[in-house]
């Protein structure tokens, strides 16, 4: 038998991960049903057979590579629970900019919003939680995504989001929002990063574009326009080397006002602009 504090420091030398000790409380916290306060307050607990036996299961699937997110069933985004599988990307802190971005340009308590792509539902979930007037509309074509986003939804009680299968507008008819939101595939098929950490595990359905990682947001870009309101607004997450791509295909298709904004490390993250 041995404690937590034992456990971490045999475990720790195992992981290839830039943060392998907040990797193992956080397996350590879903094992034993604790928080991470816990961990620290009673390090010398011992985990029982039981909880010893699993905690080798968890550790050699991390060792593997397998993302925590996907070991916990779980991940934290906009300070809410997400529940995560192998259908689609696991939420990323970054895309948390796209959700304060649009929070802060649509003060509005009324509006029409589109999610394309909406994967877990992060981004569609995370605005109707702060905007409980909003009609919401999150899209995926994948089924296994769509019955996912809909479970975090009923999980997280949030009506306002009405959630379907569809490959980008075609099952949307010629319905209008006053914004449009999507985090698309968008990494090159050629991108080395492919073969590394997280995206490891997640699918191409979720990650990968034609184009140089451009096609997706190309198609989202032509389309969007034809189901905006009049000034309405499309913003889509991309590439941290895609902002001027972007910034471009968007002129190309005719929207106003088009700029950049930053994720929190200063990285090309989001362009926006109006119809
Ligand atoms: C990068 S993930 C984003 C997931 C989620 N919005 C987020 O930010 O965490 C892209 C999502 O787009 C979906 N997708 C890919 N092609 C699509 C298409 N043609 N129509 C609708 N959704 C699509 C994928 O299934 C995946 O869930």
């Amino acid at each position: 038998m041995a404690t937590v504090k034992e456990n971490l420091q045999r475990a720790i030398e195992l992981i290839d991960s830039d943060t392998p000790r907040l990797d193992l409380e956080v397996l350590l916290c879903h094992l034993l049903g604790k928080s991470r306060a816990w961990l620290y307050t009673w390090p010398e607990q011992l985990l029982n057979d039981d909880q010893q036996a699993e905690f080798e299961q968890l550790l050699k699937r991390r060792v593997a590579g397998e993302p925590v997110a996907h070991l916990t069933g779980s991940r934290e985004f906009w300070s809410l629970p997400f529940k995560v599988n192998r259908s689609t990307l696991i939420p990323r802190p970054d895309t948390e900019v796209l959700v304060e971005t649009v929070l802060s340009l649509c003060p509005q308590e009324s509006a029409r919003l589109l999610d394309l792509g909406t994967g877990t539902g992060a981004i569609a979930l995370a605005l109707a939680s702060e905007k409980k007037h909003w009609q919401i509309t999150a899209v995926d074509t994948m089924p296994a995504a769509v019955a996912l986003a809909e479970e975090n939804r009923d999980a997280l009680g949030l009506g306002n989001v009405h959630i379907l299968q569809s490959d980008w507008f075609s099952a949307l008819a010629d319905a209008t929002f006053d914004v449009i939101v999507s985090n698309p595939p968008y990494i090159d098929t050629q991108d080395p990063h492919l073969r590394e950490g997280d995206v490891r595990f997640e699918p191409v359905s979720a990650l990968v574009a034609g184009e140089k990682g451009l096609a997706d947001i190309r198609t989202i870009a032509a389309q969007a326009s034809g189901h905006l309101s009049e000034n309405g607004l499309l913003l889509v997450e991309h590439g941290w080397e895609q902002g001027k791509a972007v910034r471009e295909l968007f002129s190309e298709y005719g929207y106003n006002n088009v700029e950049t904004r930053r994720d929190y490390a200063g990285r090309d993250r989001i362009t926006l602009g109006r119809i």
